[in-house]
């Protein structure tokens, strides 16, 4: 049987691929249209995608006769239309667990930076403008006591809160479900229902939802004029979330704090003006860029495809 990772990953799951199938590897960029992945579901049994890839409704109509599974290299699968793939009979499987703390560290690194305005702060050093202890320069927002608002408590939003609970931070977060009593109780998480009302009252937001047709721009300009103009915003999640133009009116007009971003609205563009935008640390999606996520990640992927062509159910199936 023949599978097709669309990108170069980690070596571990290519070999652990090869020792079953047939395995050709795509070109960097080359599967991010439709036409070519079109193609390509037309040819191959199994598909291990990147977030990048475009598994649209057309793609996966193309696979139907052929293609058995998309296993995304993700735990997010917003590229891929499941309802199709469902309707299909074609699986999809995602990376769930292995990227957990890898993402929550990247969130509380951009926490970290923006609200103690490090990035700012080093850039003005490195531009000679250093002359020694300022009362006045650079003052952040300590965490210590200060109020995190999380959207999202699944187990990246967790994994976070358990981070920032260490760094004295009181928790409050917004979602569609109400965490069990006993996690609440350990993070000491106060529930929002209301979304408006935890923003009145956070010093920072860290977005940790998946990106559905709900949460597509639920932070936007109304949501950024309710946050304290202090408040600096983290979202390691998926960039379309946060509306990018609203956000970045707001970090120039000074009535947000400060951003952190790991993902973007049209990626890989960035907002012309995030780019110059006060107090902003951008990152290249670098949320699970560890050698223990991304090797777990293969592992999860290579896993999926295994079974589902020898006729068993792996347990990461999405659909
Ligand atoms: C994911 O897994 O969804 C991340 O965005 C990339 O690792």
């Amino acid at each position: 049987m023949r599978v097709l990772v669309t990108e170069p990953i980690v070596d571990s799951a290519i070999k652990k691929l090869e020792s079953h199938f047939e395995v050709s590897i795509g070109k960097r960029g080359e599967f991010d249209q439709e036409q070519t992945l079109s193609k390509a579901a037309e040819e191959f049994d199994a598909i291990l995608t990147m977030l990048s890839n475009p598994v649209t409704g057309n793609v996966l109509e193309a696979g139907k006769n052929k293609l058995k599974i998309v296993a995304n290299y993700a735990v997010g699968y917003n590229n891929i239309d499941t309802a199709a793939a469902s309707r299909l009979g074609i699986h999809v499987s995602n990376t769930p667990d292995v990227l957990t703390e890898s993402t929550a560290e990247i969130a509380l690194s951009l926490l970290l930076s923006t609200a103690r305005k490090t990035r700012e702060a080093e850039i003005s050093l490195r531009d000679g403008q250093f002359n020694g202890w300022e009362p006045n320069g650079f003052i952040g927002i300590e965490l210590h006591g200060a109020a995190v608002g999380i959207i999202g408590l699944g187990r990246i939003g967790q994994a976070f809160a358990k981070r920032v609970k260490t760094c004295g931070m009181n928790i409050h977060y917004y979602g569609r479900n109400r965490i069990e009593p006993e996690i609440e109780k350990e993070l000491n998480a106060t529930f929002h229902s209301v979304l408006d009302d935890m923003l009145q009252v956070v010093d920072a937001l860290s977005i940790h939802c998946p990106l559905t047709d709900e949460t597509h721009h639920l932070i936007g300009k109304n949501e950024l004029s309710i946050m304290p103009s202090h408040a600096v915003l983290v979202n390691t999640a998926r960039g379309p979330i946060v509306d990018e133009s609203a956000l970045a009116e707001a970090l120039h007009d000074a009535s947000i704090g400060g951003a952190g971003l790991d993902v973007f609205e049209n990626e890989p563009e960035i907002h012309p003006r995030l780019l110059d935008a006060p107090n902003t640390v951008l990152l290249p999606h670098i949320g699970s860029a560890t050698e223990k996520s991304r090797n777990a990640m293969g592992s999860l992927a290579a896993d999926a495809i295994i079974s589902i062509l020898n006729g068993t159910r792996p347990p990461n199936l999405v659909v």
